[in-house]
C-alpha cells in the first residue's frame, strides 16, 4: 500500500512536470498550488493520490506561473485562452459591477487551474457553467476541483465587483493599472503585469486571445476600449458600448477608457492616408480643438510601413487622459497623458508608441527580460521619424547625442534590465543603438528586410532576442554576432 502511494506521487509529479516544462514552470510554483488548493480532502492531489491513480487519465495540477524567469507568478501553465468577455458597469461613485467569461482549450488533463487576479470581490465563479470552489493567494486565483481533458475547451465565468486602483507593480515604482485623471476620467495602463488587477487573466503576452469589452456607463459618458466599436445601447440611464478586438492581443495591453462627456474622433483625413481607420478617444476642449500633430498619424503610419511592413491592426488612436505623465501602447489605442501630448516633443511620443503596434502589440516578447524589442525598436522608429523629416545629417546627430548621453549616464547593457527597474533609460536608448549599429553594419537592405521579415514572421505572436538575431543574421548571409556583443551584451556604451 505504502509503495503504491509513492509510485501514483511519483507519477503525478512526472505528469506536472512533464506539462509545467513546456512552459518551463518550476516545482517550487506546483509545490505553493498543491498547497492552496482550497478543500484539497476532496479534490484528487495529493492526499487522495490513490484516487488519481484509478483515474484515466491522471490529472495534474496547472502551474501557478508560466515560466517567466522575471516575473514567475505571471501567467499560468496547462490551458490557453482564446477569448475574454469582460462585461463592466462602471457608476458615478468609481465603483465597477463587472463579468469575465474566459474561454479556454486545456493544454493537459486538469484538476486544476490557476488565473492570475488581484484585489476585487468574487461573487461567483462558474466552469462550464458549474459553480465552482476556488482559493485566492498573492494574486492567484486557483480553481478546483475540476476535471478537464487536454485539449478540452471551457468556459469560466466570474462576476467580481469592487472600487478599482492603480496596484503595485513589480517591475516599476508607480502603481499601475486602472486609474483615474483629475476629471474623473478612467483608464487602464498595465503594462507589464497588471492586467490581473482588473479581470482575470492568464497574464503574460505569451497567452495571446481576442476580446469582447463591454463597458456600461451612466448617460453622457463615452467608454472606449481595444479595437472596434460594434455597438452603442442606451437603456434606463445607462449606455452600453461594446468594442471587439479581433486579432490577438496580450492582456496587458487590454484597455477601457472612460470620461464624461468625451468623444470618439474619428479621422477622415488621416484615415484615407493610412488606409487604416484612425478614432482618437478625446476629453471635450480636445475633441473641440484636437491637437494639430495628431493629424500626423496617417502620414506615421505610411512612413512607418515602409520600414516595417503592413500596419498590423484595422484600426488606430489615441486616447487623452489628465494626471499621467507617460503614454502605452495598448493595441490599437495607445493612452496618452496630457503632458505628453503638450509637450514639444509630442509627435515622438507618437511615433513611438504608434511603433510599438508592430513591437510590442503584434510582436511580443515572449519574456519580459527580452524588453528592448519593444522600447528599442520603437525607439528607434523616433530616430527614423527625425531621419525622414529633417534628412540623414539630422538622423545622425541625434545618435551621436544619445550616445554621449548614455556614455555620460553609465546605461548599463539593455539585454538585462533589472526586473524592478523593467524600463530603465538603457532598454530605450541602448536598445535603439542596437538597431543603428546593426543597419550601419549590414546596410540598408538587408537591415529593413530584417525588420520587416520579424514583424510578419512573429505577427500575433512572440519572439525573443535569439529569434531577432537569428533573423538579422539570416538577413545580413553572415555572422553579426558583434553588433549584438557591443550594444547589447557590452557592460559600457563604447566609445
Ligand atoms: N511602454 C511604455 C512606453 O511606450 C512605457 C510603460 C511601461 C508605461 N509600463 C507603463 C507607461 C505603465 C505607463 C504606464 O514607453
Ligand atoms: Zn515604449
Amino acid at each position: 500500500m505504502k509503495r503504491l502511494v509513492v509510485a501514483t506521487v511519483a507519477l503525478l509529479v512526472a505528469a506536472s512536470c512533464s506539462g509545467g516544462s513546456e512552459s518551463g514552470t518550476t516545482s517550487t510554483a506546483i509545490g505553493a498550488t498543491t498547497s492552496t488548493v482550497p478543500g484539497a480532502t476532496t479534490s484528487t492531489p495529493p492526499t487522495t493520490s490513490t484516487t488519481v491513480a484509478a483515474l484515466e487519465p491522471t490529472y495534474v495540477i496547472g502551474a501557478a506561473g508560466i515560466g517567466d524567469d522575471y516575473y514567475p507568478a505571471l501567467g499560468n501553465g496547462g490551458y490557453d485562452v482564446e477569448h475574454y468577455r469582460l462585461d463592466l458597469a462602471y457608476q458615478r461613485d468609481g465603483s465597477v459591477a463587472a463579468s469575465a467569461m474566459v474561454r479556454a482549450t486545456a493544454l493537459d488533463d486538469l484538476a486544476s487551474f490557476n488565473l492570475d487576479f488581484i484585489g476585487w470581490d468574487i461573487d461567483r465563479l462558474n466552469v462550464n457553467g458549474t459553480p465552482t470552489l476556488f482559493d485566492r493567494y498573492d494574486g492567484e486565483l486557483v480553481v478546483a476541483p475540476v476535471e478537464l481533458a487536454s485539449g478540452d475547451v471551457f468556459a469560466v465565468e466570474i462576476d467580481y465587483r469592487g472600487t478599482p486602483a492603480p496596484a503595485v507593480s513589480a517591475s516599476m515604482p508607480f502603481g499601475i493599472g486602472w486609474s483615474s485623471g483629475p476629471e474623473g476620467e478612467q483608464f487602464v495602463v498595465a503594462e507589464p503585469d497588471a492586467a490581473r488587477s482588473w479581470f482575470p487573466s492568464n497574464d503574460h503576452p505569451l497567452d495571446k486571445a481576442t476580446f469582447t469589452i463591454a463597458v456600461t456607463v451612466p448617460d453622457g459618458f463615452t467608454a472606449a476600449a481595444n479595437g472596434e466599436l460594434i455597438g452603442v445601447a442606451e437603456a434606463d440611464g445607462t449606455t452600453t458600448f461594446q468594442w471587439s478586438m479581433d486579432t490577438p492581443m496580450a492582456p496587458y495591453l487590454a484597455t477601457v477608457v472612460i470620461g464624461d462627456d468625451w468623444a470618439i474622433v474619428e479621422d477622415p483625413v488621416a484615415s484615407a492616408e493610412a488606409g487604416v481607420t484612425i478614432r482618437n478617444v478625446l476629453p471635450p476642449d480636445l475633441a473641440d480643438t484636437p491637437p494639430a500633430v495628431l493629424e500626423t498619424t496617417g502620414r506615421m503610419i505610411k512612413v512607418l510601413e515602409s520600414s516595417f511592413g503592413p500596419f498590423p491592426f484595422d484600426e488606430y488612436g489615441i486616447a487623452v487622459v489628465g494626471g499621467f505623465p507617460a503614454a502605452l501602447e495598448n493595441q490599437t489605442l495607445s493612452v496618452f497623458g496630457r503632458p505628453m501630448v503638450e509637450a514639444p516633443y509630442f509627435e515622438y511620443v507618437l511615433v513611438h508608441e504608434l511603433a510599438h503596434q508592430w513591437f510590442g502589440d503584434s510582436v511580443s516578447v515572449g519574456r519580459w527580460g527580452d524588453i528592448w524589442l519593444n522600447e528599442g525598436f520603437a525607439t528607434f522608429a523616433e530616430l527614423l521619424w527625425i531621419e525622414e523629416q529633417y534628412g540623414s545629417g539630422a538622423y545622425r546627430e541625434e545618435i551621436a547625442n544619445r550616445i554621449e548621453a548614455a556614455r555620460v549616464g553609465g546605461y548599463g547593457p539593455p539585454a538585462t534590465p533589472p526586473p524592478n527597474d523593467l524600463f530603465n533609460s538603457s532598454v530605450y536608448q541602448r536598445g535603439s543603438f542596437v538597431l543603428v549599429a546593426l543597419r550601419d553594419e549590414v546596410g540598408d537592405e538587408a537591415f529593413f528586410d530584417t525588420l520587416r521579415t520579424y514583424a510578419q514572421q512573429f505577427a500575433n505572436g512572440n519572439a525573443t532576442t535569439e529569434d531577432f538575431i537569428a533573423v538579422a543574421e539570416a538577413k545580413a548571409g553572415r555572422n553579426v554576432d558583434e553588433v549584438f556583443d557591443v550594444w547589447l551584451y557590452g557592460q559600457q556604451v563604447p566609445a
